[in-house]
């Protein structure tokens, strides 16, 4: 990836707004958005072996193996649009291993976005989360409800998405977070994850328009 490129990686519990976060910085910064569990989902609904065994792991919510996830993402990332445009990888690395994947490849965030939300709201987030398979976008019953009938129609549910599952990802990330953190530290910029969505965005929105300043006049210093 060219210099100048942002490279940018969002972690945080399962529903604290990762996905929805990402749709606002695509939209502002053009990024390439790669979010790991969507990858998975494709597989999936696919219907590949990878798919039907990633299901199996994401049913109990624990991580699904890194011979499938790994190259997934890898793949992804290495392709021209990405190295075009820069990325914004989203639930990915979850582990240090993961990381260390990136790491020997060269590839390293200039920023690592954390969301910090509390558990309490999290089950209330997940338990009224839809999305459009025709549009891709991301629904809330309650916080982000649908514009029009027509699409309120047509939502869907994920899988993963009830109280029970919701409570198995998030032992998985508690389990997983801190070796994650301790590896991006210096590039680490904590977000207050609570507030509505549009007011989440304007504290990442500072980070990033921050970072691309810095990057412009690097570059012309050259
Ligand atoms: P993944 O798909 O990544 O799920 P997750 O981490 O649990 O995160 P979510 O997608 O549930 O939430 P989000 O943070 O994107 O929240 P969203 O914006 O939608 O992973 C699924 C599974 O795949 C994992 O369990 C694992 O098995 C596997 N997997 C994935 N990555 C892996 C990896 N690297 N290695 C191994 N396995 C992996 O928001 C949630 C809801 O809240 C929405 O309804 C939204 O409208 C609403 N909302 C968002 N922001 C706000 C706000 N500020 N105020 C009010 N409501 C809000």
């Amino acid at each position: 990836t060219k210099p100048q490129l942002m490279k940018i990686m969002i972690s945080g519990a399962p529903a604290s707004g990762k996905g929805t976060q990402c749709e606002l910085i695509t939209k502002k910064y053009g990024l390439v958005h790669i979010a790991a569990g969507d990858l998975l989902r494709a597989e999936v609904a696919a219907g590949s072996e990878n798919g039907k065994r990633a299901k199996e792991y994401m049913e109990k919510g624990e991580l699904v193996p890194n011979e499938i996830v790994v190259m997934m993402v890898k793949d992804r990332l290495l392709q021209p649009d990405s190295q075009e445009n820069g990325w914004l990888l989203d639930g990915y690395p979850r582990s240090s291993s993961q990381a260390k994947a990136l790491e020997d490849l060269g590839i390293h965030p200039d920023l690592f976005i954390l969301l910090d939300v509390p558990e309490e709201i999290l089950v209330d987030r997940v338990v009224g989360r839809r999305l459009d398979p025709v549009t891709g976008r991301i629904y809330h019953l309650k916080y982000s409800p649908p514009e029009t009938e027509e699409i309120a129609s047509r939502l869907t549910q994920r899988f993963d998405d009830t109280e029970e599952k919701v409570k198995l990802r998030l032992q998985t990330h508690n389990q997983n977070v801190e070796d994650v953190l301790s590896i991006y530290k210096d590039v680490t910029v904590k977000i207050n994850g609570s507030a509505p969505k549009e007011d989440v965005f304007v504290q990442i929105d500072t980070a990033l328009a921050g970072l691309h300043e810095q990057k412009k006049a690097t570059l012309a210093s050259v």
